[in-house]
């Protein structure tokens, strides 16, 4: 087998999906190429490790942690997008990703429950405690009967979410055996470089995460925003190694995550690999009220069905 027919079979594996969809699979494709060269650059190890891949890491489960208490905007799952639950279109979404073998939704409010069974969704009660989405997938991994790898953490509030970018970290995360966690990065707008709620990411040139900001990095020393660099920015989904996943929640606060007030640098921290690909998505997240009006403005303008 060569490297190449991973690519050949990513690439031919999904329907057309929405308007980036074509220009999503071939950075995806691109970045499995880059890590097929590398790996064969590292010699046979490496190169067997990924022609392998097909069977490591191969039970994949998709969950979609929900809660209906939210300080920003209460019942946020439920709330109508052009006529169907929030929670339903990333369900769609997701259920449309080929690397899952199931799709759940974990939940604390029944509710929320009762609609995602309406449309036919697998369901896991979990309970109010959890204190961030990680812990609510870890309850829920540990709920399900079937034993599973690789579980997605896919955010509700991403309604838009492309299945080629749920594809693309877990087939990231299937080829790279020395990574723990996997997640996707865009191109960084320039309007967003000093906004600190947009997390920015700098790679290492085997697309391992090297460090996560609120601040702008690289940092060019104009003190303004290069715009020849290709700054990244940060995707909230993200994939773990199950095994990783029960330990991530109990793994200490690290200063750095502290400081930066983000929970992902303390896998980094504490000496873990995580591996980043690069996609082409338009980031329509859901936080608030206003932004519903805003994701619908452009799911009218791009057709979307
Ligand atoms: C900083 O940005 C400018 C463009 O604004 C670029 O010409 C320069 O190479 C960058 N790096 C340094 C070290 O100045
Ligand atoms: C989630 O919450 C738990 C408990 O407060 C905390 O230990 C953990 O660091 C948080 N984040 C992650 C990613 O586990």
């Amino acid at each position: 087998m060569n490297p190449m027919s991973i690519c050949t079979s990513s690439s031919s594996s999904s329907s057309s999906t929405g308007s980036s969809s074509s220009s999503t699979k071939a950075w995806i494709v691109h970045g499995v190429v880059v890590g097929a060269a590398v790996a064969v650059a590292l010699g046979a190890h490496a190169y067997l490790a990924l022609t392998r891949s097909a069977k490591f890491r191969s039970r994949v489960v998709g969950i979609i942690p929900a809660r209906f208490a939210s300080s920003r905007f209460q019942g946020k799952p439920l709330v109508q997008i052009l006529g169907k639950p929030m929670i339903q279109r990333t369900w769609e979404r997701a259920k449309m990703a080929t690397t899952l073998d199931q799709v759940v939704v974990a939940t604390d409010d029944e509710k929320i429950a009762e609609c995602c069974r309406g449309f036919g969704a697998d369901v896991i009660m979990t309970s109010e405690s959890c204190q961030n989405g990680t812990e609510r997938c870890n309850e829920a991994l540990e709920k399900l009967e079937k034993k599973y790898d690789v579980v997605v953490n896919i955010q509700g509030d991403e309604p838009l979410i492309e299945p080629e970018v749920i594809d693309g970290i877990v087939k990231a995360l299937q080829a790279a055996p020395d990574a723990v966690f996997s997640t996707a990065v865009t191109s960084l707008k320039p309007e967003d470089a000093f906004d600190p709620n947009r997390v920015k990411c700098v790679v290492d040139t085997r697309g391992y995460a090297v460090y996560f900001s609120r601040g702008l990095i690289p940092y060019n020393k104009s003190g303004k925003v290069n715009p020849h660099f290709p700054y990244l920015l940060h995707l909230g989904i993200q994939s773990y190694d199950t095994k990783f996943l029960k330990i991530y929640p109990k793994l200490p606060p690290t200063p750095l995550q502290l400081e930066e007030d983000l929970e992902q640098l303390k896998v980094l921290e504490n000496g873990y690999k995580m591996k980043v690909i690069k996609v082409n998505h338009e980031a329509h997240g859901v936080d608030t009220p206003e932004d519903v009006e805003k994701i619908e403005r452009f799911m009218r303008e791009s057709n979307w069905s």
